[in-house]
């Protein structure tokens, strides 16, 4: 399998260090660099005018000191929010941030990032992808592994770049019988479980078929530390310094 000369890192700091930092932001980014963290993943989605930003959530309550749908929300009124308060007074005024200036804070540290096609309930994979992908190809080529759960968005994902040019990655909660297809349809690079319900026989198939597996989301490297002999490649972490440490 050919896919981009990617360093894959051991951990990943999951919505930047956001055991530390107001989640999906630039000053989370910033704590997990200075943790020590070479990759973060992030969330992205649309605001109703198109803008491509780092969000999680379908709304904005419980990140930040407003209210109302990412979908009916343009960038000047999501400028207006508080997206750091909320997490600590140290982080007041933190703001949403737009993939645009999360792609330049990570170009600027040099780091790499898995960013998740975040496709809320209701919401357009499609447009989705047509509107944050190409800056993403651009800005980060060989630092990017994209992923999702949603299959339309990463089979539009793939039909715009080829397996040389995208590493791509399918996530899953528990892994479903057909998670062989699932990635071969979009010639992925890595399979993403939740870490808990992820079994032996399929983390075996899953490195006998040369992919990467990268579990989410696992905060307690003690209670993690056996998996890594199943040939896990990288753990998405809220806490990456603790992953450090270990
Ligand atoms: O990409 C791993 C993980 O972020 C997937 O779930 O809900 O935390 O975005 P969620
Ligand atoms: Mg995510």
């Amino acid at each position: 399998m050919t896919h981009p000369a990617i360093q894959l890192p051991t951990l990943i700091a999951h919505r930047g260090y956001s055991a530390a930092a107001p989640e999906n932001t630039l000053a989370a980014v910033r704590a997990a660099y200075e943790a020590g963290a070479t990759w973060v993943e992030l969330d992205v989605q649309l605001l109703g005018d198109g803008t491509p930003v780092i969000w999680h959530d379908g709304d904005v309550a419980r990140c930040s000191n407003g209210r109302g749908g990412l979908a009916s929300m343009d960038w000047a009124k999501a400028q207006t929010l508080d997206a750091g308060g909320w997490f600590d007074d140290r982080f007041a005024g933190e703001k949403m941030p737009s993939l645009s200036e999360m792609l330049a804070l990570l170009n600027e540290l040099e780091m790499g990032v898995n960013m998740e096609i975040k496709v809320n309930k209701g919401r357009d994979p499609i447009a989705l992808v047509e509107r944050a992908l190409p800056e993403m190809l651009d800005t980060l080529p060989e630092r990017l592994i994209i992923s999702s759960f949603n299959a339309a968005a990463l089979g539009h994902c793939r039909q715009f770049a080829s397996k040389e040019r995208l590493a791509l990655g399918v996530l899953f909660g528990s892994v479903p019988k057909n998670w062989r297809e699932q990635c071969e349809a979009i010639e992925a690079f890595s399979v993403h479980p939740h870490w808990p319900r992820l079994k032996r026989a399929q983390a075996d198939a899953m490195q006998r078929d040369g992919y990467q597996i990268l579990c989410y989301t696992a905060n307690d490297p003690s209670a993690f530390h056996s998996r890594w002999a199943w040939g896990i490649g990288s753990v998405i972490t809220d806490e990456p310094a603790a992953f450090k440490r270990f």
